[in-house]
């Protein structure tokens, strides 16, 4: 893909299932990456896959300042400057009514898909600024612009990053520093298994069917259908892209 080679590229979550693929994608565009996650054997795992010298990791909760300085500080350290942040790292939670949500399960989810997300922005804003800009992508999903229910952690921390993205774009806007979302359906892997099985723990292929017939295009994302969309956001193709939630969804939310 045009427009990704060379920059200087920071993924969270980077060991997750999408992270991956979006990882292999800016490689393969002639860009250098650091792979963030608290998942140390998992990291490893991702980078010998993906093999090369431009490609790097660093262990750390993203809901840390320190280890968010840290991430942030050996990308500089490792490629000069950060150009892209994909602000990938989440967890789904339990899945459980709202009355028996656990409260400090509820107060995890948002410090790790909310603050998270809030750290790594107000980290690489300063540098993105000296270096001319940068494009910051965040991976909201579908429950970032509707209601699921049994997740209300998830949904609400995924519509809070939607806000956080407006209000950073609209700041980062004179500075080039461009921020959207991403929003995707469900994605065939790991969370969207777990969610199944959260769900209906004895009938989780009835969860899947259900979920299906509510995709126009009827399917699953695969981590591809994300990747490509996060390259473009990161891309000097979409340099006037500031300030939108792009679904990714086959539909979903039509
Ligand atoms: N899979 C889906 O169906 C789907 C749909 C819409 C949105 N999303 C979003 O996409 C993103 C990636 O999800 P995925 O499907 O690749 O899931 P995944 O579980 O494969 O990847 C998530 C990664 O985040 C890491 N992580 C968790 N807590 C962390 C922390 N405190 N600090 C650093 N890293 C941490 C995990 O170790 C994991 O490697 C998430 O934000 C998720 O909410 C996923």
């Amino acid at each position: 893909m045009a427009g990704v080679n060379g920059k200087a590229v920071i993924i969270t979550g980077g060991a997750g299932e999408i992270a991956r693929e979006v990882a292999a994608r800016f490689l393969a565009g002639g860009a250098r990456v650091l792979l963030v996650d608290i998942n140390e054997d998992a990291l490893r795992a991702a980078v010998a896959a993906l093999g090369g010298d431009s490609v790097d990791f660093c262990v750390a909760d993203v809901t840390s300042e320190e280890d968010t300085r840290a991430y942030v500080d050996k990308a500089v350290a490792r490629f000069g400057r950060v150009d892209v942040l994909a602000a990938n790292a989440g967890v789904e939670g339990a899945v459980a009514p709202v009355s028996e949500y656990d409260t400090d399960a509820f107060r995890r989810v948002i410090d790790i898909n909310v603050v998270g997300v809030f750290l790594g922005i107000k980290h690489v804003f300063p540098l993105m600024a000296r270096h001319g800009g940068g494009s910051i992508v965040i991976t909201s999903s579908v429950a970032g612009v509707g209601g699921l229910p049994g997740l209300p952690a998830y949904t609400a921390s995924k519509h809070a990053v939607i806000g956080l993205m407006r209000s950073t774009a609209k700041e980062g806007g004179p500075l080039n520093i461009r921020v959207n979302t991403i929003n995707p359906s469900p994605v065939e892997g790991r969370m969207i298994q777990s969610l199944e099985q959260g769900t209906m723990p004895d009938a989780p292929e009835e969860v899947r069917s259900a979920l299906i017939g509510t995709i126009p295009l009827g399917r699953y994302a695969v981590p591809a259908d994300v990747a490509n969309l996060v390259l473009f956001l990161a891309s000097d193709e979409s340099r006037f892209l500031t300030g939108g939630v792009y679904m990714v969804d086959g539909g979903m939310t039509a």
